[in-house]
């Protein structure tokens, strides 16, 4: 089955095909990054906007890439939600008017199941069950995957998500948007040990998270060394690394402890944060330590992207695709609350 997969929940519209049998065909991506950044955060009104200029264009390329017409897809899977809920409109009403011209089902993919299903596009793919840390924009959670479908939350944020507070610090150091990515580039020029910022609930005894103290230590430090309102560069590289330390840490030592309180021995790291390089240096250098096996996706597939929506869908059409003119979003919506395809 030849499956057409959406990705419009936030600031990047991404499109796969995806063959069942033959694998990830193409994908192709646009990030709104450039168009945010002057506003500092993600406009929903120019997202969905811009999200319709770009899902029919990125359609026809990733068809020509992959060699295929538009009759040849059998079936579309969307980003149903969670996100911005014009954003996902647009996606889901590109997708049941695709579906409905070509005659062929829809089926709509929570954004989060997208996320922790990449890792199974790599050559390597991990058996289930294993425990998953998301850690995105919006999500940081750790969850135990028994099958697809079958997702257990063991831990959750208390507050901000691992990404929103790599986001937030960024922007309270004068860093670009999206922070992350910034901050963990500044950090590469910081200077081990000059600072040690608070290890937010790793003695809470649970596998919950909590970054929004974090944030608030980083202002305080900032105000600390800010010299006749000025922060020198050092001294800027210093704190981006002690907090990138700080948050590496503590999703390093929950996801160990996620393992050890479940048995297993495979860890998937997904989502935006995930493509950070600490991160998974430190999670790398436990998995050797503790014995157990770590799988990302590719850094590509880490962030949004319209190939783990292709999967995510393919892997659910048969069982559920839908054929009517109906494309309900769901902005907010628990993935625990999915079911497996029956
Ligand atoms: O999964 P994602 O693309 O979108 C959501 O579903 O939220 O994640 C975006 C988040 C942003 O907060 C971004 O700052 C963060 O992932 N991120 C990073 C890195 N790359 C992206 N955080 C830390 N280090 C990175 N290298
Ligand atoms: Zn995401």
């Amino acid at each position: 089955m030849l499956v057409l997969g959406i990705e419009s929940s936030c600031d990047e519209t991404g499109v796969a095909l995806y063959h069942t049998e033959r694998g990830l065909l193409a994908h192709a991506l646009h990030s709104q990054v450039a168009m945010h950044a002057e506003y500092g955060g993600v406009v929903p009104e120019l997202a969905s906007r811009d999200h319709i200029r770009r899902v029919l264009p990125l359609t026809r390329q990733v068809l020509k890439e992959a060699g295929c017409n538009l009759p040849d897809i059998e079936g579309i899977a969307y980003t149903e939600g969670p996100g911005l809920a014009g954003a996902l409109l647009v996606g889901a009403s590109i997708a049941a008017a695709l579906a409905f011209a070509l005659k062929v089902p829809t089926v709509g993919v929570h954004h989060l199941e997208g996320h922790l299903l990449a890792p199974l596009l790599e050559d390597n793919p991990p058996e289930f069950p294993f425990i998953a840390l998301l850690v995105s924009g919006g999500h940081s959670q750790l969850m135990e995957v028994t099958g697809i479908g079958q997702y257990a939350t063991l831990g959750d944020t208390l507050d901000d998500a691992a990404g929103e507070a790599f986001d937030k610090t960024a922007k309270l150091l004068g860093l670009g948007y999206p922070g992350g990515p910034a901050l963990s580039k500044l950090a590469q020029h910081g200077t081990p040990g000059r600072f040690t910022l608070p290890r937010p609930m790793l003695k809470s005894g649970d596998l919950n998270f909590s970054f929004s103290g974090l944030k608030t230590a980083v202002l305080t430090m900032v105000r600390q060394q800010t010299l006749d309102g000025k922060l020198d560069e050092q001294t800027r590289a210093d704190i981006c690394l002690a907090f990138q330390d700080a948050i590496v840490e503590v999703l390093t030592k929950k996801s160990v402890a996620a393992l050890r309180q479940t048995g297993l021995s495979r860890l998937v790291v997904a989502g935006g944060v995930g493509a950070n390089k600490q991160l998974r240096e430190g999670l790398s250098h436990a998995a050797a330590k503790k014995k157990f096996e770590v799988f990302y996706p590719k850094l590509e597939f880490c962030t949004d992207n319209g190939a783990m929506i292709a999967f995510a869908g393919a892997m659910r059409l048969r069982h559920e695709g839908r054929r009517t003119m109906n494309f309900p979003i769901k902005p907010r919506w628990d993935l625990e609350t999915l079911a497996a395809p029956s």
